[in-house]
């Protein structure tokens, strides 16, 4: 059975080899690079609260802007300094992991397709969080924030959107006045707030988002930064002096870096970067692309009895239930939204009716992937399992985004590759091993914490650990020993080759074990 397999570029090979070692460091759950948007969520968390703590004392004037925020480090260095280098440091670190998160979407390609809304609203993310953090640099009123003032003005002055340029009101210390001040302030409670907002809309499309890291993940994150606030702390560069061309200041390269970039380029080209950066990325969802999209998923309304399952396990928000539109006596139905759908194949898998213990040869699931039919899939399996030989006939399912099971197969191994593990039904696991004679089942998919469809790994686990419907049945329990299961990438093939040949030894031993008990058995018969 062949589905849409993903190019495996060399920039994801790198990536999946580079978490593997972080997975050995820390452990899946506490890998930052599976908790790159989480992160992004605490680091804001941590700069709001910071920033309303230092806003208490922010005094808006010319002169006392700069003592406020100076007072905190020298006068309630404990509190007021280390909250000044939270809000510093969060800052910094909230544009490290969104990068992260935003280059790491694009080398797994989850950007395309239904996924194009929360590619195309994390652009306006990124110019909200860069505006919010150089306005930030502004309140201090130090040689820094005189640079990046003028610096900023002298941009955007090259647009055509004020009637006087506004660079010359920061070089003479008579025109500037408090109001500036006031306003700067504003827009520094102001843009966060939109940012939160636009952060709600970018995960509005996602079922169950992760926005919190776990706890170890973030208490990490948090240590680090408080030491980092202890050996280094957020200062201030010395008071602006308008008179003066700041000369010699300390960069903060994770905001500022546009500026040096002004030296060098003219106000234009700098502009034609970065609005030209900002349409490339809004369009790329959009590019062509070697990836073929398989069909959407597609109710069957006789087969549907409104269960909510696939409601329940979508990881997209893409089925919804609607009011039954055909007289039959369940009260629901399910529909599915054409754009949310990235045909992932979990509904299928959690719907009841995808069950293969249906007479009908070619039975229609209430929820179906149209170029993978569940009757299509029970007949390949059939097939080839009749087709395996040996004394550890083993079916193994996988997922065509973690490592190719096709090249397991062999005269003791069938293989059945699916958009998403959790596309499975639990029951064909139990039809594999009793209707069809497999001596055992071994499961695969993408690693622990990072399914390509976020959610599938997690709900497989569940259904076989009979936490989550559809339940893996009583009389195939994976206490007994005939299901195996190891998660691993496209990089990982070495050690699931490894793990499927224990698994088939377990197998093996299994079965001696049976048989010696059934001549025990035998014998105890005869005498
Ligand atoms: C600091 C800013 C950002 C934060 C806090 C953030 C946070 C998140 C969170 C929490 C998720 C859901 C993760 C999950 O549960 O699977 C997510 C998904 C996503 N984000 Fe962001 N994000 C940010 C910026 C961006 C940017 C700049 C881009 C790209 C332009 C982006 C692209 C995406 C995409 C494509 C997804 C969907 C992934 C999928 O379909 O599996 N994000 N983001
Ligand atoms: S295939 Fe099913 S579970 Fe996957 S996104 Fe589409 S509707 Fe949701
Ligand atoms: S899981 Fe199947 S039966 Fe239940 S609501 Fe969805 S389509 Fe209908």
């Amino acid at each position: 059975m062949t589905t849409s397999k993903h190019t495996e570029s060399v920039a994801r090979r790198m990536l999946l080899r580079f978490e593997g070692i972080l997975n050995k460091a820390f452990g899946n759950d506490l890998n930052p690079f599976y908790y790159l948007g989480a992160l992004g969520f605490f680091f804001f968390w941590v700069v709001a609260v910071s920033g309303a703590y230092i806003y208490i004392f922010y005094d808006t004037g010319v002169e006392d802007a700069f003592n406020s925020v100076e007072s905190l480090a020298h006068e309630q260095p404990y509190l007021g300094g280390i909250m000044r280098s939270l809000h510093r440091y969060a800052s910094d670190a909230l544009i490290v992991v969104m990068m992260l998160h935003l280059l790491r979407e694009f080398i797994l390609g989850r950007y395309r397709g239904a996924r194009w809304f929360a590619w195309f609203t994390g652009v306006p993310l990124i110019w909200l969080i860069f505006t919010a953090g150089i306005n930030g640099y502004w309140m201090p009123w130090d040689t820094l924030a005189h640079y990046s003032t003028v610096a900023a003005m002298e941009w955007l002055d090259w647009l055509p959107i004020f009637s006087e340029p506004m660079a010359p009101t920061f070089i003479s210390q008579e025109v500037l006045n408090d109001r500036f001040f006031s306003l700067i302030s504003f827009a520094h409670v102001t843009i966060p707030v939109l940012i939160l907002f636009l952060l709600w809309v970018h995960i509005m499309r996602i079922s169950y988002p992760v926005v919190n890291p776990r706890r170890g993940l973030a208490l990490g994150m948090l240590l680090a930064m408080l030491v980092l606030a202890l050996v280094k702390p957020a200062l201030s560069q010395g008071p602006a002096d308008m008179g003066i061309e700041p000369r010699n200041i300390g960069i903060d390269w994770f905001y500022l870096f546009i500026f040096p970039l002004l030296d060098s380029w003219s106000a234009g080209q700098v502009w034609a970067l970065t609005i030209g950066i900002s349409v490339l990325l809004s369009v790329l969802p959009w590019l062509p692309t070697k990836n073929k999209q398989i069909p959407i998923a597609e109710v069957s309304l006789k087969n549907c009895n409104g269960c909510r399952r696939c409601v329940a396990d979508c990881p997209y928000e893409a089925v919804v239930m609607q009011p039954r539109s055909d007289g039959m006596r369940f009260q629901e139905e399910a529909v599915v939204i054409p754009d949310r759908c990235v045909s992932c194949g979990i509904c299928a898998g959690a719907c009841p009716s995808s069950t293969p213990f249906r007479s009908d040869a070619g039975y229609v699931s209430g929820i179906e992937m149209p170029s993978m039919p569940m009757a299509g899939l029970r007949a390949a399996m059939t097939d080839d399992l009749a087709k395996l030989e040996g004394d550890a006939r083993i079916m193994v399912f996988g997922c065509d985004n973690a490592a190719d099971i096709g090249k397991l197969r062999s005269e003791g191994v069938a293989v059945m590759s699916l958009p998403c593990t959790a596309m499975l039904p639990p029951s064909f696991i139990e039809y594999a091993l009793y209707e069809n004679q497999a001596d055992g089942v071994f499961i695969t998919g993408c690693r622990e914490n990072d399914c390509y469809h976020r959610l599938g790994g997690e709900w497989t686990k569940q259904r076989l650990d009979r936490e989550r419907e559809p339940r893996l049945r009583g009389r195939v329990e994976r206490k007994h020993g005939r299901i195996g299961l190891f998660w691993a990438s496209s990089t990982d093939f070495r050690e699931l080759t490894l793990e499927l040949e224990s698994f088939r030894a377990s197998l093996r031993d299994l079965a001696s074990a049976q048989a010696e008990a059934n001549n025990e058995a035998d014998s105890r018969a005869v005498q």
